[in-house]
């Protein structure tokens, strides 16, 4: 390891290098609970149109979007931000006071220990690096989107990840991971496991900002990207 690597890891708070853990197997993933017809019918036609968007005309559908009562008290939809053919999908929660202000995912305390962690990797916000959240605005007072919220923000999500189409994702908490897995999940239980997003390979692990105020996770972090970076790497044997 060099020295600068060395030196982001002690920022980190991040002690020796820890071993990778194998992967597990998949989890099944639960049945969608049943919906009335018509909002079915309307969240179908609505993901549809989404669904047949390029990039740009995504961001801009989102930047307009109303599905929600996110749309209300937010400055700006936060999109996402990054290379649009990167290796490494990075999903958050949602924007924070910080990022409804800049319009940018990961801006304030929480992305810049985010970006401590891409730079311990070797990589750079915009190099091979797409970051997004899953919902694309603010929750008020940065409370936790509502399952709705996010049900209501997954169209943008899947079609940006179909768009971006990144050889992993890291989901970075409960929403992301459960957005993502489509479950209820803890990330305890699920870290250190190899999942997969429509075939993409899907690592769960803490939120920045959850490791802010429980430093002592960080390590397992570390160890979660690393499992990352073996990964990728065609490491695990399973890709
Ligand atoms: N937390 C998130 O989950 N996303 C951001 O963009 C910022 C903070």
């Amino acid at each position: 390891m060099n020295r600068r690597r060395e030196a982001i890891l002690r920022e980190m708070g991040l002690g020796p290098l820890w071993k990778l853990r194998r992967p597990a197997q998949q989890a099944p993933q639960a049945e969608a609970s049943p919906q009335p017809v018509a909002a079915v019918e309307a969240a179908e036609e609505r993901g549809a149109a989404i669904a047949r968007m390029d990039l740009a005309e995504l961001a801009a559908s989102a930047a307009g979007c109303r599905a929600c009562n996110l749309c209300q008290a937010r400055s700006q939809a936060v999109f996402g931000t990054g290379d649009p053919h990167p290796d490494w999908l990075f999903v958050g929660e949602g924007p924070g006071a910080d990022e409804d202000r800049k319009g940018e995912p990961f801006v304030g305390q929480a992305g810049k220990l985010l970006d401590a962690m891409l730079a311990a990797l070797g990589l750079e916000r915009r190099r091979k690096v797409y970051i997004a959240n899953t919902v694309k605005c603010r929750p008020p007072g940065n409370r936790t989107p509502e399952a709705e919220e996010m049900a209501a923000c997954w169209p943008y999500l899947a079609r940006q990840i179909e768009l971006l189409s990144p050889k992993l994702i890291v989901a970075l908490g409960k929403p992301a991971a459960q957005t993502l897995l489509a479950r209820e999940v803890k990330v305890g239980a699920e870290r250190g496991k190899l999942h997969r997003y429509r075939g993409i390979p899907l690592i769960v692990t803490y939120h920045p900002a959850y490791l802010l105020r429980n430093l002592t996770d960080k390590a397992k972090s570390w160890e979660d990207l690393c499992f990352a970076r073996s990964t990728l790497d065609g490491g695990n044997g399973l890709q």
